[in-house]
C-alpha cells in the first residue's frame, strides 16, 4: 500500500481493516488522529469518502519537523498532500480534538484510529470518552470500529489507563462483535518523528462491529 507520510515506516495492522472495508462494501470512513494522511490518502485512493479528524494544526497544514538523524525538515501536512494528489473532493478535514467536537458528526460505515488515544492530551479524560466518541461515529447498526493502540512497555505506562493490556479493550465494546483482535510481542520500532531513537513498542488491534441492539456500557 503506497503512501508517503512522516509516519510511513511505523508498523501497522491497517491492511486487515482495509480488507474488512472491502468485504463490507464501505463507502464512508472516519480517520481519528489523521496526522498527515498515512491512512487517509490510501483510503481516499480506494474511492472511500474520508472524514479526517486531527487536533495538531501542523500535521494538517504542514511546517517544520525533526526527522531521525536528527535532521530538520518540513512536513507537507495533510491539506498539502491532498492537494498534490488531487484528493481534496474526497476528504473532509475536521480540525479539532475528537473529545471536544461540538456537533454530533454524521456516522460513517467505519472508523479507524492508529496509536492516537495514548497521547498525553487524552489522559485527563477516561479512555471510555475517546472510545465512546469513536463508537458514536460508527453507523447504527453494523458500523465497524478499527483501532490499533499502544500497550504498556515502560513502567510509567502501567499507571495510565490509555495503555491497554491484551483483552482489556473488550471492556469498552460490550455487545460489539469482535472481528479481529491481535497483539504483538514487544518489537523494536525504527526511529521516527517524535521518537528519534530506536525504541520498543507493543501494539494491540481490535476491529469490531456495532450490534443491532446495543447494550449500555
Ligand atoms: C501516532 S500519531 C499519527 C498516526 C497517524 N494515524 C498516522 O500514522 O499517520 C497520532 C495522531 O493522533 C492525533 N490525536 C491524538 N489524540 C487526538 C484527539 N483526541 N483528537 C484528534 N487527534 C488526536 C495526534 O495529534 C497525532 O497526530
Amino acid at each position: 500500500m503506497l503512501t508517503t507520510s512522516v509516519w510511513q515506516d511505523t508498523k501497522t495492522f491497517f491492511p486487515l481493516f482495509v480488507d474488512q472495508l472491502e468485504r463490507d462494501g464501505a463507502k464512508t470512513v472516519y480517520v481519528v488522529g489523521a496526522s498527515d494522511g498515512k491512512f487517509v490518502v490510501p483510503l481516499a485512493h480506494r474511492g472511500l469518502h474520508v472524514r479526517a479528524i486531527e487536533r495538531d494544526l501542523r500535521a494538517l497544514s504542514g511546517g517544520p519537523v525533526t526527522f531521525p538523524g536528527p535532521r530538520d525538515g518540513t512536513m507537507l501536512g495533510l491539506r498539502g498532500r491532498l492537494a498534490a494528489e488531487h484528493l481534496e473532493a474526497q476528504v473532509e478535514v475536521i480540525e479539532g480534538d475528537l473529545l471536544d467536537l461540538d456537533d454530533t458528526p454524521e456516522p460513517a460505515d467505519a472508523v479507524w484510529t492508529s496509536c492516537s488515544w495514548h497521547y498525553s492530551a487524552n489522559h485527563d479524560r477516561p479512555l471510555a470518552d475517546f472510545i465512546n466518541r469513536m463508537k458514536g461515529l460508527c453507523a447504527q447498526p453494523r458500523g465497524v470500529l478499527g483501532a490499533e493502540f499502544m500497550m504498556p512497555v515502560e513502567p510509567r505506562h502501567h499507571g495510565i489507563e490509555h495503555y491497554l493490556e491484551a483483552g482489556e479493550v473488550r471492556r469498552y465494546l460490550p455487545g460489539w462483535q469482535i472481528l479481529w483482535e491481535a497483539y504483538t510481542p514487544p518489537f523494536v520500532e525504527a526511529p521516527h518523528v517524535e521518537q528519534l531513537n530506536e525504541h520498543v513498542h507493543r501494539m494491540g488491534l481490535v476491529i469490531a462491529r456495532r450490534p443491532e441492539h446495543e447494550r449500555e456500557s
